[in-house]
């Protein structure tokens, strides 16, 4: 069974709390979290927004909430939880009298205040601004923000910048829900506690390393940010480099936020940059029609963007070939690839080992050796590896897997990422959070990536809904003589 040990008191102040994250993930994790009784009952969580809801309609659209996301729904822990919320409707991005009410509903014991921003990150510089107008920026003060912090490097610094002239970097949590996931992390202990892997974790034995990060879901209602967005800007400036990171970063010097944070810097920096003459070969961007998913007919990216939209360019797919250069990784390519309505819901990242170097056996049987991290679903790792067929016919090769299934091994409800990296914020430990340069390193390396896209006008492919993403893809990794693995 898990353990949770319980954390301090402290008050929490979701900006946004009638929003899509605060009702899907945010107060569904504070609800875990006390469900566990890792959570006090001195606790506020105050809920921002605009909306002129009362006290109790708040309540009513966070039960709603909580047990959408609960398996086993108990009145009385409902009841116990919704004494630690309250509600206010405001401005945050002005100074007034709303503040002095929202001050009110806070402890000033010297616990952490937390002010999470789950709004429009068009808002972040001013409502930090007005923070410290009314002094809320105080030594106990957290903020923590969500992605997207903001849509290229320039905007990523003017957020940075305005948010960084109120709060000091070690207030500031730059959120990746992707750091929060329990293989993420299970990637960390896997390379840095077990002495087998970090000798054959390089160039010398590793052929090439694929992270695919597939949903099947479209946009849920968010056509308008995605389109402005797409799946680079969404999903690999963030997510899929921070698992890069994590798989090729050197071993930190500690656990603790700065030396992973510096390993991390070092990968970003290392990543060759694309060309408008290179990005052709290495990348692929695609938008999805029409098709079917798990039997049901979806339609197509452009049908569900309103009428004036109808045009839109923006990939929900993407492919990218990618160099690390340094010595470790010298020669061995990441492929990333991640893509909307595609035909499951799979995120693993796979790495390749090179072939044995002398064939003993059949050149059929020289299968490589496969280490798979599967984020979802069915968190878990897997070994692949080559066995003898039990049997006297002969020496038979089989290919199988060393299985280590989280749901087999640990009967525990794995907490949601949101529901760890709260905890973390509370605790104070920043090693699972963005620092500014690792979110700007990420930035400078996308844009040229997007700038070159442009450049070279690169052709938006298309594939069909429920599929693995566009023919191009596949070829994209043909060249090079390899194949995406689909398991
Ligand atoms: C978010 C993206 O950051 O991550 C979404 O904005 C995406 O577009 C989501 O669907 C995926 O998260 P998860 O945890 O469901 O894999």
């Amino acid at each position: 069974m898990a353990e949770f040990i319980p954390v301090d008191p402290f008050d929490i102040v979701i900006f946004g709390g009638t929003g899509d994250l605060s009702k899907r993930k945010l107060i569904p994790a504070l609800f875990h979290r006390f469900l566990d009784g890792q959570i006090d009952k001195t606790c506020r969580i105050v809920g921002v927004a605009r909306s002129k809801l009362s006290q109790s309609d708040f309540a009513e659209l966070a039960k709603v909430a909580c047990q959408a996301a609960t398996s086993e729904w108990s009145e009385a822990a409902w009841e116990k939880f919704a004494s630690l919320l309250e509600y206010i409707a405001m401005d945050i991005t002005k100074a007034g009298k709303d503040w002095d009410v929202l001050k009110g509903y806070l402890t000033n014991d010297g616990r952490p205040q937390i002010f999470y921003l789950a709004t429009t990150p068009l808002i972040y510089v001013d409502v930090c601004k007005t923070l410290g107008d009314v002094g809320l920026n105080t030594p106990n003060a957290r903020l923590v923000l969500e992605k997207p912090i903001g849509t290229d490097l320039e905007s990523a610094r003017a957020i940075n910048e305005g948010v960084g002239a109120v709060f000091d970097e070690r207030a500031i949590y730059r959120i990746d829900h992707y750091l929060g996931k329990e293989t993420v992390q299970n990637l960390i202990v896997l390379r840095f506690a077990n002495a087998l892997f970090e000798p054959v974790w390089s160039r010398n034995a590793i052929d090439h390393v694929q992270i695919t990060v597939a949903e099947d879901i479209g946009l849920e209602g968010r056509a308008d940010y995605y389109d402005r967005s797409g799946a680079v800007r969404d999903m690999i400036q963030n997510h899929l480099l921070q698992l890069l990171c994590l798989t090729a970063m050197e071993p930190p010097n500690s656990l603790d936020a700065d030396d992973v944070r510096t390993e991390k810097i070092k990968v970003l920096k290392a990543l060759k940059p694309y060309t408008a003459e290179t990005v052709g070969q290495n990348s692929v961007k695609a938008q999805y029609e029409a098709g079917l998913v798990h039997g049901e007919k979806v339609s197509s990216y452009l049908d569900t963007l309103s009428a004036e939209d109808a045009q839109s360019e923006t990939e929900t797919f993407a492919a990218l070939k990618v160099s690390i250069e340094n010595g470790r990784w010298a020669g061995v390519p990441f492929y990333l690839r991640t893509g909307k309505r595609m035909e499951a819901r799979r995120s693993s990242i796979m790495i390749q080992f090179k072939p044995t170097p002398h064939p003993l056996f059949n050149s059929a049987d020289r299968v490589p050796n496969r280490l798979v991290m599967r984020l979802q679903p069915d968190e878990g790792m897997r070994l692949f590896m080559q066995i003898k067929e039990p049997g006297p016919g002969g020496m038979r090769l089989k290919y199988l897997p060393l299985d280590l299934s989280y749901a087999e091994n640990f009967t525990v409800r794995y907490p949601d990422a949101y529901e760890r990296l709260l905890m973390d914020v509370v605790r104070g430990n920043l090693a699972l959070f963005m620092s500014r340069d690792e979110v700007e390193a990420a930035w400078r390396w996308v844009d040229q990536l997007l700038a070159s896209w442009e450049e070279s006008e690169q052709a938006l492919e298309t594939y069909a809904a429920g599929s693995q993403g566009p023919m191009q893809s596949a070829i994209m990794l043909d060249r090079d003589g390899r194949e995406w693995w689909e398991q």
